[in-house]
């Protein structure tokens, strides 16, 4: 069931949303080569707390997969191949050239905020760079579809056509989703899709937004039994960004900051 939010409760979740952007714009200052993805984490879990909020991913057990263990962390970080839920480690230490995915959610308020943003260390391979340049267009371009009156996929077609505009590869085993009182909620919204398709967008929706797209040609993302983080197949690095909008008649509202 989709749920259409009120504005009071847009309120609430311009509050979560603005934590989050807030702590990606924290880590996006302090990361550098030699840290782990742990102190990431560490930074992230203390600043959410310290603004009387918490995080959203910690402990979370997917409801179609009641089986696995808790999400044990803060934030997912996922390096190069690493598409998303890379668990922050005290033995994982960034390097030159990789490019990290950084996904945070935060509970404040009764409500969820998520985003996601790929950081770049260093120099890195031009093709690399342009994946990650194509991915953050390739949100821009599906949220600027999130328009009441349009089609669910009309979004999810606006981030597939960019995406493979440059020859990139969409994952499609790993999607958007509704957002609000709950982490996930209806709609899975894909990053592939015929336009004029999928449900009806009406103003009040809300939605996490989240392309994740790769070089070579990899359209699944998996992981080993047991564990959380999901690789592309063939090993080629892969780009993640995501945003909390919702959706207007005009214009969507982007709740989780802007495109820097
Ligand atoms: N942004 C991701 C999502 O919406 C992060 C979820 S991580 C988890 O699925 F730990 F909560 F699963
Ligand atoms: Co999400």
């Amino acid at each position: 069931m989709i749920t259409i939010k009120s504005e009071r409760e847009i309120e609430l979740m311009r509050e979560s949303g603005a934590l989050v952007a807030r702590v990606l714009d924290l880590l996006q200052t302090e990361i550098a080569v030699g840290m782990t993805t742990k102190q990431l984490d560490v930074m992230a879990e203390e600043y959410i707390r310290d603004h009387q909020a918490v995080p959203s991913f910690l402990n979370y057990v997917p409801k179609s997969d009641p089986g696995v263990t808790p999400y044990p962390a803060t934030l997912c970080v996922s390096i190069n191949e690493e598409v998303v839920h890379g668990v922050p480690s005290t033995k994982r230490v960034i390097r030159e050239g990789d490019i990290v995915s950084v996904d945070c959610g935060v509970y404040k308020g009764g409500y969820h905020g998520d985003a996601a943003r790929t950081f770049v260390l260093g120099v890195i391979d031009e093709k690399v760079q342009l994946l990650v340049d194509a991915t953050s267009e390739s949100l821009a371009r599906g949220i600027s579809m999130a328009v009441a009156g349009n089609r669910l996929h009309d979004i999810s077609s606006a981030i597939e056509d960019y995406a493979r505009s440059f020859g990139f590869s969409v994952i499609e085993n790993m999607v958007g989703h509704g957002i609000g009182s709950e982490l996930h909620e209806d709609p899975a919204v894909p990053n592939y899709g015929r336009k004029n398709t999928g449900v009806k967008l009406r103003e009040g929706m809300t939605l996490a937004i989240e392309p994740m797209i790769a070089l070579g040609r990899s359209r699944r993302a998996v992981s080993r039994r047991g564990g959380w983080v999901a690789v592309t197949e063939d090993g080629k690095p892969s780009a993640h960004f995501e945003h909390t909008i919702v959706v207007r008649s005009g214009q969507a509202e982007i709740l989780t900051g802007t495109f820097l």
